[in-house]
């Protein structure tokens, strides 16, 4: 944590927190990222599991130009609100394949990013985008429950506790594709009632 000294400069508190420790005749610094407090050393992500999170950035940060994509559809459409929602949800899941990333490195392995391919640019009416999306989320659902299947495999306990959330979100996000569903359905083809849901949309933070 960075914080201002009485000077004004920036000091790295860590600094003064600074301790070592004695593993196998050698002397390691706890900030060091090889120190694990329970185990003397990091624990280091098996191969396999490290291919597997390593492709599923890539699925992430796939899912993050899909909806952005469609957040350009939707602005071109003049329908501002449901471009907002899709550039939240971009956001989100350049959020999610950060958590990846982060999580790679602080299981000591490096990240390899993979060719993101081009999304489709053109698109047809909302209901049928958001059909697309709930597909979407169902494959990457499954390509979480997969890399949850592994981890029990492996006995990859950390991975296990990483990937609750990931599995809790997915939930979250397939229900809420679901009730934009559900409302486009009702709305049919009533300008009024989409207008209504642009502005839903537009208020998501
Ligand atoms: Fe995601
Ligand atoms: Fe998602």
């Amino acid at each position: 944590m960075f914080r201002a000294s009485a000077s004004g400069s920036w000091m790295f508190s860590a600094l003064n927190s600074i301790k070592e420790d004695t593993i196998n005749g050698k002397t390691v610094h706890t900030s060091s990222p090889h120190y694990n407090v329970t185990k003397g050393v990091r624990t280091m992500v098996s191969k396999k599991m490290h291919v597997a999170l390593n492709k599923q950035i890539g699925y992430e940060f796939s899912s993050a130009y899909l909806y952005l994509s469609m957040s350009a559809h939707f602005h071109a459409v003049n329908l501002p609100g449901f471009a907002h929602w899709m550039n939240e949800q971009y956001k989100e899941e350049m959020g999610h394949g950060m958590k990846f990333f982060s999580y790679i490195y602080e299981r000591g392995g490096k990240v390899e990013l993979e060719a993101i391919d081009k999304p489709p640019s053109s698109f047809k009416n909302p209901l049928d985008i958001f059909k697309q999306v709930l597909d979407h989320e169902k494959k990457v659902s499954g390509t979480i429950n997969a890399l949850y299947e592994l981890a029990l495999k492996e006995s990859d306990y950390p991975s296990q506790v990483m990937l609750h959330w990931f599995i809790a979100e997915q939930v979250e996000e397939e229900k809420a594709a679901s009730d934009i569903i559900e409302q486009l359905k009702m709305i049919g083809d009533a300008p009024a009632g989409l207008m209504m849901l642009d502005r839903q949309l537009a208020a998501r933070s």
